[in-house]
């Protein structure tokens, strides 16, 4: 009996990692929703190309941020923006403004993993999927944040 419900929570476990880093096409209503939170929020800045535009907006495509294995660094730059100068695949990139605003009021956990799976399903991309849990937990694990975050501190966080 012990051992049973053990095995039944390992498995439990085990299916629930893999779907948080699933390489499998993500439900095509998510990434409706996804598309609609990115054409409201993200597309003026990041372009509905998700290519940005240089010297100004750093690009979504093919970028090391957006493609993490992980999403927890992702999570936390939409919750409480970025500032600073920031490197995408490891090349710095210029920009006036080093500025990506918080829309972590804006957004809900539902809609902040929608378009981030929109974000690493799109433009070329293909990454793992964001549930609304992960946000949830990352949410709670960084209540005490007012602060945007810098390019230093997100490399602390572990996307492996
Ligand atoms: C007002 C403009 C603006 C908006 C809106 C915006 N961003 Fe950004 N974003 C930026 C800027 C500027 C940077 C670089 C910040 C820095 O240098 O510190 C950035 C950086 C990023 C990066 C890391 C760098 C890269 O190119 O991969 C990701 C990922 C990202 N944004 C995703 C998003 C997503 C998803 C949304 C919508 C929820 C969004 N951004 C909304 C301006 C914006």
């Amino acid at each position: 009996m012990i051992r049973n419900s053990l095995f039944f929570s390992m498995t439990a476990f085990l299916s629930a990692s893999s779907l948080a880093t699933a390489q499998e096409a993500p439900p095509p209503e998510v990434m409706t929703q996804g598309q609609q939170v990115y054409m409201q929020v993200c597309f003026a800045c990041h372009q509905p190309t998700g290519l940005g535009l240089p010297n100004m907006f750093p690009p979504l495509a093919a970028s090391d941020w957006a493609s993490a294995p992980k999403p927890d660094r992702l999570i936390r730059m939409v919750l409480h923006g970025v500032t600073g100068p920031i490197k995408v695949n490891g090349q710095a990139f210029t920009t006036p403004a080093p500025l990506m605003p918080p829309q972590g009021t804006a957004l809900n956990d539902q809609q902040i993993s929608s378009v981030l799976t929109y974000v690493r399903n799109s433009f070329g991309n293909k990454a793992g999927v964001v549930t609304p849990d992960q946000v949830k937990a990352v949410r709670e694990a960084e209540k005490a944040r007012t602060a945007m975050w810098t390019e230093a501190e997100l490399e602390k966080i572990p996307v492996n």
